[in-house]
């Protein structure tokens, strides 16, 4: 044997140790997804406290921020939808109701310090899901997840903000939050995803209205490029003439679904719809690469996971990507044959990265490496999870709406009322001097991030 062909049935011995401890799956078997699937749920929770003495339902806590936990809690309603597997289904709904807040809105007081619109947003996609999948009621004393979701929205309406930018949400809700200077892509992109997804369910065309306007914005200022690049953000101090170039794969994912909810709801009639889809699918490239072993278009996280810099929220990102791109695979079934080969490749990438620690179970960050990394976490372990159980898209039935079979309670008015954010009893009143403070330290934040960056596109 010459030493090359030694060495290399090394390596595919070592390989094949590190395979046999990976997730097994098979993509074309629905039954092996759905297997690999309740793997992956299982390390989701590997360090919830949650449901256990001394946690907070609804949360994994630091080094966690609140908004990742709903987030978690949107895949397990998702998970139930896809597998039927109601294992997680309680703990699931004690997060939803416990972290609402007392106004029906999710914005528990106690979160205050870091709760942007994206942040309150990202559980209101958790209830719309739930009202779309027709996932189990919550008590019937209490507003359905609709309304929930309803609220929400009917909060996020009153802090459009035209006095700059020409309008816009901004990224922070509090005046004293770093960030409320700074309009973003992803508040922006889940209020208009929100809006598509209410007027879709309810057949209520004032959410759609909404959507299209922030939309339209969006592409006006420019965070969304004329060629359907999805940027970060802008400073809204200096009008947002200086876009933040930063692409991240979750905005992309966010704005592709919105689109194609309102292509849906549209009847695929209007053309900028079909537009924006298609558009963001040619420019979503930048986000798959193959991966070690030689797998075509596996998804990664473009910005941050080649230097090795992603932080704590950035390695939940490709979970979102991943949960949009079978959603808009069922709201726009044309994008099937494009979209559900990157799904089946990165849910294979994903799951030979589930070989970490002892159970040889917990995934990685890197789904390119065809192996355990050494990152592991929330975000891992959920998006290692949307991926997977993604594939299994073709099996069930498309998001219901109110005429076709779905029965959450609504409440258009949920969220109206004297309290939308503003005038929180437990925040402080804004001085000129907490604006200036928090606008210092907006470009001070933007600096790090842009300086942090290793990869952008002008
Ligand atoms: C925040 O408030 C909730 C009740 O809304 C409470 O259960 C929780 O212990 C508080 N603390 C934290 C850190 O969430
Ligand atoms: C700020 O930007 C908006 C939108 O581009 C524009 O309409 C407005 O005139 C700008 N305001 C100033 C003061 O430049
Ligand atoms: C439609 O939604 C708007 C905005 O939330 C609301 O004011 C209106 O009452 C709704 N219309 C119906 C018929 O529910
Ligand atoms: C809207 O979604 C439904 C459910 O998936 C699908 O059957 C229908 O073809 C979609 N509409 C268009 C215009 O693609």
């Amino acid at each position: 044997m010459r030493i090359s062909s030694l060495f290399s049935s090394v390596a595919s011995a070592l390989l094949l140790v590190s395979s046999v401890n990976a997730i097994e799956l098979d993509v074309n078997s629905p039954d092996s997804i759905k297997k690999a699937a309740k793997i992956a749920a299982k390390g989701v929770f590997k360090e919830y406290p949650g449901d256990k003495p001394g946690g907070i339902p609804g949360l994994w806590g630091d080094p966690y921020y609140w908004w990742e936990s709903g987030a978690a809690f949107g895949a397990m309603v998702d998970y139930w939808y896809y597998t039927g597997d109601t294992t997680y289904n309680k703990i699931t709904t004690e997060a939803m109701l416990h972290q609402v807040g007392p106004n029906f809105n999710y914005m528990p007081p106690n979160q205050s310090k870091s709760l942007g619109n994206d942040d309150q947003g990202f559980w209101a996609l958790t209830v719309m899901s739930a009202a779309e999948k027709v996932y189990p009621d919550p008590p019937d004393d209490h507003p359905g997840w609709l309304a929930l979701a309803q609220s929400v929205f009917n909060s996020q309406t009153v802090r459009w903000d035209p006095d700059t930018c020409g309008g816009g949400l901004r990224w922070q809700i509090f005046t004293f939050n770093n960030g409320y200077d700074y309009k973003n892509t992803i508040s922006n992109g889940v209020f208009f995803q929100l809006g598509a997804r209410l007027a879709r369910f309810t057949g209520n065309d004032t959410y759609a209205q909404w959507a299209e306007k922030t939309y339209d914005w969006t592409r006006a200022i420019g965070l969304e490029s004329a060629d359907y690049k999805l940027f970060d953000g802008a400073d809204s101090l200096k009008n947002c003439t200086k876009i933040n170039h930063i692409q991240w794969s979750y905005n992309a994912g966010m704005i592709l679904a919105g689109s194609a909810y309102m292509y849906n709801y549209t009847d695929g009639k209007v053309p900028k719809w079909k537009e924006s889809i298609d558009g963001i699918m040619d420019q979503m490239k930048i986000f798959f690469k193959n991966a070690n072993d030689g797998t075509p278009n596996v998804m990664y996280e473009t910005a941050c996971e080649p230097n090795g810099k992603c932080n704590i929220d950035q390695r939940s990102f490709k979970a979102y990507l991943s949960r949009f791109i079978a959603l808009t695979i069922k709201m726009a079934p044309y994008t099937r044959e494009r979209l559900l080969p990157l799904l089946q490749n990165s849910a294979k990438g994903a799951a030979k990265s589930c070989t970490g620690l002892e159970e040889g179970t917990v995934c990685g960050l890197k789904w390119t490496e065809s192996a355990f990394d050494g990152w592991w976490g929330l975000g891992e372990a959920m998006s290692a999870l949307e991926v997977i159980q993604g594939t299994l898209i073709d099996e069930v039935l498309p998001p219901a709406t109110a005429k076709d079979r779905g029965s959450s309670k609504g409440d258009p008015s949920l969220g109206m009322g004297g309290d939308r954010g503003f005038r929180d009893p437990t925040v402080s009143p804004t001085t000129t001097g907490d604006r200036v403070g928090a606008g210092f330290l907006t470009t001070l934040v933007l600096v790090a991030i842009v300086g942090g960056a290793y990869w952008m596109v002008a």
